[in-house]
């Protein structure tokens, strides 16, 4: 071997000694379907700069938000496939893996968002967390967002008011099975095309929260918001098994530690835009809020509470019985 030859075979084992000791960070995909202005949208952020400030170097959060790489169709699939490594979807939208989750959707299930939180930090939610567990999926805990309203194009005081007009619904039969209980028509729809279908008019309404409503600019094609509390709309903090049981382990506590934070982050988020973007919604004069007497809010309690029995088999009825203690 010449020195010349040598020479490049020092260099090259230095070359390669040197890349494998710097190696490339671990990606982290965080991809969502909301605006960056919003409780979900808020918590991926707060996360991204934890995760940059404690684990720099070692890995890289890289928040997808408004359904940039993957809408709300796509993200599951996309999550098992590994294309993405933690996601938020609505617990709305876990149907075709567990009937569990399901007990999120019975209208008026809830009182307010603590007996939500009650529940979902109780025996029943935290065991709930591992209900995806035979899919690969491993639950990390649960987000909120808030309480559901039903906007329209005609004022909603009554079920009667809400016959035979088609609402947009995220895909959940319970949802469905809710609408088709006060003769209205359920439309599953991706979250991204619902300002589309209110503003061409292609259906008549649609439920989400105050945050949604606002962020997503459904008022501005929505005369009207009807304020009914009807459901909960909060998230299920998922990742992918396979990727969260491969990490270090200490990367791996860093990890859910650094979540863990930005859930109290993003539920604080939460609890300020419930209020602040309902004042902002009629403060454009674009929407007029229709305040429910408890006359009107009764019939509507009546006509949906059909609904519970209809999923008991499904879901539980232990499950629901926890449920509503956790409203005392
Ligand atoms: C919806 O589809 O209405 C919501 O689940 C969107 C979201 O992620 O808040």
């Amino acid at each position: 071997m010449t020195f010349r030859t040598r020479a490049l075979t020092a260099a090259l084992t230095l070359a390669l000694g040197i890349s494998s000791a710097i190696a490339a960070p671990i990606e982290l995909k965080f991809s969502h379907v909301v605006a960056d202005n919003t409780p979900k949208g808020q918590m991926a952020n707060h996360f991204k700069k934890l995760v940059d400030e404690r684990l720099k170097g070692q890995v890289e959060v890289k928040v997808y938000p408004s359904s940039q790489l993957f809408g709300d169709g796509k993200e599951l699939e996309a999550m098992l496939l590994g294309d993405v490594q933690m996601i938020a979807p609505s617990l709305s939208k876990f149907q075709k893996y567990t009937d569990q989750l399901q007990i999120f959707d019975l209208p008026f299930l809830f009182n307010d968002m603590a007996a939500v939180d009650r529940f979902q930090q109780g025996k029943e939610g935290q065991a709930m967390l591992g209900s995806l567990e035979k899919y690969g999926l491993v639950g990390l805990g649960y987000l909120h967002n808030g309480m559901k309203q039903i906007s329209a194009s005609n004022p909603l005081k009554t079920p009667a008011d809400a016959k035979g007009k088609k609402f947009r619904i995220q895909t959940s039969d319970v949802l469905a099975a809710q609408f088709e209980a006060i003769h209205a028509v359920p439309v599953k729809k991706p979250f991204a095309e619902v300002f589309t279908l209110l503003q061409t008019k292609a259906i008549d309404g649609q439920e989400n929260t105050w945050s949604n409503i606002y962020s997503q600019k459904f008022f501005e094609v929505q005369p009207y918001i009807t304020e009914t509390n009807h459901g909960v709309l909060d998230y299920l903090i998922v990742t992918n098994a396979e990727f969260w049981n491969g990490l270090p382990d200490n990367v791996r506590s860093e990890l859910k530690k650094a979540l863990d934070e930005s859930v109290t982050f993003g539920n604080k988020i939460a609890a300020e835009k419930d209020s602040e973007d309902k004042t902002a919604i009629f403060a454009s004069g674009k929407s007029q809020l229709i305040t429910l007497t408890d006359a009107e809010r009764n019939q509507w309690v009546e006509a949906m509470k059909p609904v519970w029995k209809q999923f008991e088999g499904a879901i539980g009825k232990e499950l629901i019985d926890a449920a509503v203690a956790a409203n005392q």
